[in-house]
């Protein structure tokens, strides 16, 4: 494999494959099977789980990491292509990238949406022109559109707990927070339903539907998995029968950098926090999943987060496993 940019590169064959080593990698450690290789680490946005799932990879499979950002008192950083430097900013990402791959034998870069323009977040120009300057394989540690290592996570999560893939029901639950906060998770998470064959319901507040380019690309995976993809402001009838409910914040497309307006459309929906009372049609063992960090009380009521029906602690370690399952297919064979 040749980095990772998106799950959708992937087919559904190497989906199950990569999920097989994840699963491989956890019950049968390979501690010598990246030694002497260095993964470089550049975050331009804030992580916890996912800057030390990395690290914690790289070491259990024998090689070793570094990480840089912003905060790590690096040169204030350039990215404007065509610019006279003569201001506070010392180094540009032009050089940047390409001194941080020649020394890593692959380059994690995450980096959020610069929410300037929809269609170039949905595009994830910022995070496209980024990686074209990498010399080693590329991994996505999250784009302004794409989260391929929590989805691929996600994905082992619910296998592991035998959540159908055909006719399962997946409720993708936009909630409530007080900041506008990004499309990737929530684009990345219904595809990832999709691929896997579920039927996906997308349930949110008027104003918060995901783009319409978000939605086809969704639906063309369900078209091939079997699977379907609906959305709704219903809560009742989305929840209805639901096998999961992921919940998630996002940002409105109708008002995409507008924090302002957005703020006004969402002066009402205090009430989008899931509860207990959300499980009622859902079936008896329906999970909740959400991919952290989470705003209690504002998300989900803490009884639901440390109640039987959580998974987000098992998401947040399946992301060291899925991790080092694409560390190995990119880093174990090359030379
Ligand atoms: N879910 C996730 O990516 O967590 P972090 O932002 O803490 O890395």
């Amino acid at each position: 494999m040749r980095g990772l940019n998106d799950l959708s590169d992937l087919s559904r064959e190497e989906v199950d494959a990569l999920i097989e080593l994840a699963i491989r990698l956890e019950h049968h450690p390979e501690p010598e099977a990246l030694a002497g290789k260095v993964l470089a680490l550049f975050f331009l946005s804030p992580s916890l789980r996912t800057s030390t799932s990395f690290q914690a990879a790289m070491t259990r499979l024998g090689g070793g990491s570094f990480i840089v950002s912003p905060e790590s008192a690096i040169h204030g950083l350039e990215f404007a292509p065509d610019v006279k430097m003569d201001g506070d900013k010392a180094e540009h990402i032009r050089e940047a990238i390409p001194v941080l791959a020649s020394y890593g034998d692959a380059l994690g870069i995450r980096a959020f949406a610069p929410k300037r323009s929809l269609e170039d977040d949905i595009d994830d120009r910022e995070f496209q022109s980024m990686s074209a300057l990498s010399t080693v394989p590329v991994i996505n540690m999250e784009s302004a559109i794409r989260h391929p290592c929590q989805s691929l996570a996600d994905w082992k999560t619910l296998d592991e707990l035998d959540v159908p893939s055909s006719g399962g029901k997946f409720v993708l639950s936009w909630a409530n927070h007080p900041r506008a906060l990004p499309l990737a998770v929530p684009a990345s998470t219904v595809h990832m339903a999709a691929m896997r064959g579920m039927d996906v319901t997308v349930l949110r507040p008027e104003g918060f539907a995901l783009p319409d380019r978000v939605m086809a690309r969704a639906r063309r995976a369900a078209d091939l998995s079997g699977g379907s993809v609906a959305e709704t402001s219903d809560a009742r009838d989305a929840l209805n029968g639901a096998h999961v409910v992921y919940a998630k914040a996002w940002s409105s497309a109708k008002h995409y950098g507008n924090d302002d307006a957005e703020r006004e459309l969402k002066k009402d929906l205090a009430h989008w926090c899931v509860t207990e009372s959300w499980f009622e049609g859902a079936t008896p063992e329906c999970r909740f999943m959400h991919c952290l960090p989470v705003r209690r009380g504002v998300v989900v009521t803490p009884n639901v987060l440390e109640g039987p029906r959580s998974l987000v602690i098992q998401q947040a370690r399946n992301r060291m496993w899925a991790q080092m399952a694409i560390l190995h297919s990119i880093l174990a064979t090359s030379s």
